[in-house]
């Protein structure tokens, strides 16, 4: 009989990925807490989209009831979506201050830059060279896997993420200045080329960079290049959004950054795909002449009702408090772990990790962490990695991590590092 591997490959085709050498199939979910067929449980240490864990009881129970009693779209008047709208404006501020409501992170991004063209008259848009906005024609242009077909666009430009070990400019001083100055460059060349400049996109964590170390002011000069080429400033929270790192809502609060545009999805429905486009109004004005916009699933009433439930959760069980405080002291305890190749150990709150490096030179040990990766799922502890070099750990749990979770999650990490050379 064929295995489910093999089923998979027959019916999804080629070059599915999936994760680990062995790959895991999960059947159940609970907290931080998932199950594999054959029943054994393995510390979820990697996933973000179940924000407030693994099939959460007030989520699934918010779903079922509305999913019991309406599901339509946003052409019908309905108070979920309103009131949903009302409550995330409400956590931004600043003028942000109108929801299009989508279903996935690229989605959302798509639509932010077009908002940016829209506003401007330009195309040109800019974002690191080593990120990822997500997978439709327009976001993969930025994409840093793989060059799109043709070519990457010319409208596109690409500046190198900032670097915590190995920062822009030669110091961890001057690489505010010097990604500046990137992005100034990247402007000039697209104005050059007749493309103009109409956005700028940043994940403000630059979580799929390797999350370096930035302190906060650090897109503070970036934002005065952006604004004076009359560019507009697009936050993509994707990843990062509701809470993750502890102390502030969102990335770019966190980084003192004042966007015009907020993208959100992963975690917003904990798992039911719902995310959306925070804008300031002149903006979705300009979109919406410009674009004649319907999305047949975006903002039905079942993910309305989804992200209100998600929301609710994280203020009632304290969830930035407990990633603020489990986030120091995994952190903490992660320092305490000795071992000739790690060069790094940072993050905050719910997402963090470590950096191993081949030498002094710090060449990016992207072998040693895949094999970090594997022991620790063979012991039951599942996380992945990531950044330029592949050589990050990635750690990123569900936000109801607790000590004891952090405790063996350290644990074993320390047992498989003092096995590996
Ligand atoms: C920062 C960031 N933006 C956007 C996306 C795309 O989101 P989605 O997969 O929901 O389309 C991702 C997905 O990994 C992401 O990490």
């Amino acid at each position: 009989m064929k295995s489910l591997l093999q089923r998979r490959d027959a019916v999804l085709g080629p070059k599915m990925t999936t994760f680990y050498r062995e790959p895991v199939e999960i059947v159940r979910g609970e907290g931080v807490w998932l199950w594999d067929a054959g029943g054994r449980r393995y510390l979820d240490c990697y996933n973000n989209v179940p924000h407030v864990g693994h099939c959460h009881p007030r989520v699934v129970e918010a779903i079922a009831r509305q999913a019991a009693t309406l599901n339509t779209h946003t052409r019908y008047l309905h108070e979920g979506v309103v009131s949903y709208g009302e409550r995330i404006t409400g956590l931004l501020g600043d003028g942000l201050d109108v929801l299009t409501m989508v279903c996935t992170g690229s989605e959302a991004n798509d639509i932010a830059l077009r908002m940016g063209m829209a506003i401007t008259g330009k195309t040109g848009i800019i974002g690191t060279d080593n990120t990822y906005h997500g997978n439709t024609h327009l976001v993969s242009q930025l994409s840093s896997k793989r060059t799109p077909i043709g070519g990457r666009a010319d409208w596109v430009r690409r500046v190198p993420s900032p670097d915590s070990l190995r920062p822009l400019g030669g110091s961890a001083e001057g690489q505010a200045e010097a990604f500046a100055g990137e992005v100034r460059k990247a402007i000039g060349e697209l104005e050059a080329a007749g493309h103009g400049f109409a956005a700028l996109i940043l994940d403000p964590f630059f979580a799929n960079e390797g999350f370096p170390d930035l302190a906060p002011g650090f897109l503070v000069a970036t934002a005065e290049v952006v604004r004076k080429a009359g560019g507009i400033l697009i936050a993509d929270e994707v990843q990062r959004g509701f809470g993750r790192t502890g102390r502030h809502f969102w990335g770019h609060e966190r980084i003192g950054l004042r966007p015009d545009v907020v993208t959100m999805g992963k975690p917003m429905g904990n798992g039911h795909p719902v995310a959306g486009v925070v804008a300031r109004r002149e903006l979705v004005a300009a979109f919406r002449d410009s674009f004649s916009y319907f999305n047949t699933f975006g903002g039905n009433p079942v993910s309305a009702t989804a992200a209100h439930a998600v929301l609710d959760v994280i203020e009632d069980e304290g969830l930035m408090e407990n990633a603020h405080e489990v986030g120091d002291y995994v952190l903490g305890r992660m320092r305490e772990i000795r071992h000739l190749r790690i060069a790094d150990v940072r993050g905050a709150g719910m997402f963090v990790g470590m950096e191993f490096v081949e030498d002094e030179a710090l060449t990016p040990a992207e072998a040693f962490t895949a094999e970090v990766v594997e022991r620790m799922r063979e012991r039951g502890v599942l996380l992945n990695k990531l950044g330029r070099g592949g050589n990050v750990l990635k750690i990123r749990p569900p936000m109801v991590f607790s000590r004891a979770n952090a405790d063996l999650f350290v644990d074993t990490l320390a047992e498989v590092l003092g096995g590996m050379e």
